[in-house]
């Protein structure tokens, strides 16, 4: 009895430690054929060659399809918000720019949740300024310091005359799969947590995004409509589905976003779904779970994500050592989504190289692309090309 006992539990390590190690695939050959759902065909069938079939039949279709199998929803209604400032960091930039500290507070049922956002807007200049707003996860807030440049490239944004802001993704909800749900999702949603298509963390973070922009409405110095949303890696999946949901932000710029972010699934290059969800259960809904290993079953794929930003402006970013992230993933999902451009719209957009032919970055009206040397991280290369990006689609800056 002891014997079968400690031969079941060796066989119950080794199936763990396999799971640890699911080797990744790095090998183009071992890509399977890609069949990828059609954008452009309804659930029953039909195609979808209009705006109007897109907006009124197509684009929800698809909305409704990712919120069920991937990322849950991310309820909008509360029933106030209030916004004050509370400075009390020193102000790294004090000669070009304005810092503000902002305590977002929503109640819903008799219960609050406040945010932190924190805000840079130029002292030059009349304004109202574009502005962007980055889903961050990395660790200066924890250590008390506001910004880390290259990562956030506060100095270079303002000195071009656009106001940027930044939260913390754990002012929303912790990046932890014991305690995701400790911020707002138990205090303000926590019918959520029951529902197998419910908010999870990144659906939480999007939601952050969501509050921080009615923050740019209400501030006269930042104009609204010239909204860029960035997010890197995890965040970059929350920007994502967060404008994909709202469309009040005109550009939109996933960096290296890769597994459940810009890259198709369906490749299985790099991450997969089954090693995202076992390492990461608080990211995603609890469907997604069910397409573990089997990525050919999902009824969608993340060019289709693409597609749901359109016709506002959009920008994926890759570092070629990041072969974790799938680049050539993220390009194709590009390339193959941004057609709703010309299909639906009407908009010139092309993306004519192949993969391996990218030399600079694509740099054109409505859909843009860049990988650049390196490893996986949100640098000042990456920044320079979004304001080249954001410059070409939302207009020169009159500072
Ligand atoms: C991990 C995870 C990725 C994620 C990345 C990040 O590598 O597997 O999916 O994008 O962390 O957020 O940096």
């Amino acid at each position: 009895m002891k014997s079968k006992i400690s031969f079941l539990l060796l066989l119950l390590s080794l199936t763990v430690n396999l799971m640890a190690q699911i080797p990744a695939n790095y090998d183009e050959s071992k890509v399977p054929d890609l069949i990828l759902p059609d954008p452009f065909v309804s659930l029953k069938g039909n195609p979808i060659l209009t705006v109007e079939d897109w907006e009124n039949i197509r684009r929800p279709e698809i909305l409704v399809l990712f919120e069920e199998n991937v990322y849950g929803q991310i309820p909008t209604d509360f029933d106030d918000i209030s916004f004050s400032e509370m400075t009390k960091s020193q102000n790294p930039y004090p000669n070009t720019a304005i810092l503000k500290e902002v305590d977002i507070k929503v109640s819903r049922g008799g219960k609050t949740h406040t945010m932190r956002l924190n805000v840079f807007i130029p002292k030059n200049g009349k304004g109202p300024f574009p502005v962007f707003l980055l889903i961050n996860y990395q660790a200066p807030y924890a250590d008390g310091k506001l910004v880390e440049e290259g990562f956030w490239a506060v100095k270079e944004l303002v000195e071009k005359g656009y106001a940027t802001a930044s939260f913390h993704v754990e002012t929303v909800a912790p990046d932890d799969k014991n305690r995701f749900s400790k911020g707002v999702i138990e205090r303000l949603y926590p019918e959520q947590l029951g529902q197998k298509d419910g908010m999870r963390a990144l659906g939480a973070w999007g939601w952050g995004a969501m509050r921080a922009m009615d923050y740019f409405e209400k501030e006269s110095l930042i104009d609204a409509n010239r909204a860029v949303l960035v997010g890197h890696s995890r965040s970059g999946k929350a920007a994502l589905w967060a404008s994909a949901n709202d469309t009040r932000w005109a550009v939109t710029i996933p960096n290296e976003s890769g597994c459940g972010g810009a890259a198709l699934s369906k490749r299985k290059f790099g991450e997969t779904v089954q090693v995202i969800n076992t390492a990461f259960p608080h990211w995603f809904n609890d469907n997604f779970k069910a397409f573990n290993g089997k990525e050919e079953l999902l009824p969608l794929d993340q060019h289709m994500l693409v597609s749901l930003v359109a016709p506002r402006a959009i920008y994926f970013s890759s570092a070629r050592e990041d072969r974790w992230a799938d680049p050539k993933g993220e390009y194709l999902s590009m390339k193959l989504g941004s057609r709703v451009f010309p299909f639906i719209y009407g908009k010139k957009v092309s993306f004519p190289l192949d993969f391996e032919e990218l030399k600079e970055p694509v740099i054109q009206p409505f859909a843009g692309y860049h990988i650049r040397e390196g490893e996986h991280d949100l640098t000042l290369e990456d920044w320079k090309s979004y304001m080249d990006f954001v410059e070409m689609n939302l207009g020169k800056n009159d500072k």
